[in-house]
């Protein structure tokens, strides 16, 4: 990096494809109300539906799973006066920039994502071009505003690693300090949440059983008969993390505990050493309840009034275009583009 200082600013993004689970919630969505919270950064957050459609997308579900996103980032937190909350689709920038960095990133880039193989599989003839050009979208998404930091779960870091290189090559190639080499922000108890029946995969809304995962949407008494029926073993809870090592569903609900209660894994296993299952997830099931209940409660309120989910939305793409058509603009000039005269 050279000497230009940029401003400490924060962009994260959710795809709205639907189904969100209390992954998200704890790996992403908790993490980005701290960092608007703590008075630091500006902060950007963005649903992605240009990323969504790279995978088919029903039209009306994808309407509808916006707005559903929209309600959520609201409904835990994210206030869109504090920070600019919209939808990536109503900024049209972002595409333009993903444009040129599509010319700086190399195939070969592309080719070596994990989430490109694990998503294009056996049939990458078959996938879409977009499919195969996302991350350069997400570069994008980043670097019109100059983002400084980008809160992401573990599967996110491979992306942010490329989103480096590509400010990297950009700067390189037209000898400028324009754009800041990103840093990743991934931390917090919780930045992999496991399935409540298999403690080796993680929480998604893509497993076939629902008792797998807490939905957000999820009721009060929906929630609590999860947590009682979720995997465990016979054994009381050990004294120490280390007695959990080989004891992965048991490890899930006590990182659980830890994330939605504030406290550390060492701190909750020091609390319930020695309890048996039927005492610790009565009291996981109250905590759990206490605190989802009232975001998905929230999120239903909201979701009632479209009209005004869609006009924070609007507001959110005006905020956060003052910003992105500057750096567009100039990203042309240093390009060659006539375009932004
Ligand atoms: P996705 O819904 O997979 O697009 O993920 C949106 C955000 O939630 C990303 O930052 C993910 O890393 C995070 N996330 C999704 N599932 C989990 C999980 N089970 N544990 C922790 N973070 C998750
Ligand atoms: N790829 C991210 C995911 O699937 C979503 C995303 C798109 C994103 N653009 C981003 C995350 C920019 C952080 C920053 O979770």
């Amino acid at each position: 990096m050279g000497d230009t200082a940029f401003t400490p600013r924060v962009f994260s993004g959710i795809q709205p494809s639907g189904g969100l689970t209390l992954g998200n919630y704890l790996g992403a969505m908790r993490r980005f109300v701290e960092m608007q919270d703590a008075g630091t950064y500006e902060t950007i957050y963005c649903m992605v539906d240009l990323h969504a459609i790279t995978v088919w997308q029903e039209p009306d579900a994808l309407r509808k799973n916006t707005r559903e996103l929209a309600a959520f980032f609201i409904a835990a937190g994210i206030d869109p006066e504090r920070s600019i909350l919209f939808n990536q689709s109503q900024v049209p920038e972002h595409a333009q920039l993903a444009w040129i960095f599509n010319c700086v990133a190399r195939m070969g880039w592309m080719g070596r994502m994990t989430q490109w193989k694990d998503k294009a599989g056996k049939n990458s003839e078959n996938a879409s071009l977009g499919l195969f050009a996302y991350p350069a979208l997400m570069a994008a998404d980043i670097l019109i505003y100059h983002a400084t930091h980008v809160p992401v779960g573990e599967d996110q870091k491979q992306h942010l690693e490329l989103t480096r290189d590509i400010a990297q090559k950009f700067n390189n190639d037209f000898k400028v300090d324009f754009f800041p080499i990103t840093e990743p922000v991934i931390e917090g108890a919780a930045t992999r949440v496991m399935s409540l029946r298999d403690g080796s995969k993680k929480m998604s809304k893509s497993d076939p059983s629902d008792m797998s995962r807490i939905n957000m949407s999820d009721d009060a008494d929906t929630i609590a008969k999860k947590i009682r029926k979720a995997k465990t073993d016979p054994e009381p809870l050990p004294d120490t993390l280390d007695g959990l090592k080989d004891r992965p569903e048991a490890r899930n609900l006590v990182d659980i505990y830890a994330a939605l209660s504030g406290m550390t894994a060492e701190q909750v296993i020091a609390d319930a050493a020695g309890q048996q299952f039927g005492q610790f997830k009565p009291a996981l099931a109250e905590l759990a309840v206490e605190k989802i209940a009232p975001i998905s409660a929230e999120m239903r309120r909201l979701m009632a009034d479209e009209a005004e989910i869609d006009r924070i939305l609007a507001r959110g793409a005006e905020r956060a275009r003052e910003i992105a058509i500057p750096i567009l603009a100039k990203t042309y000039d240093i390009v060659g583009l006539l375009g932004a005269r």
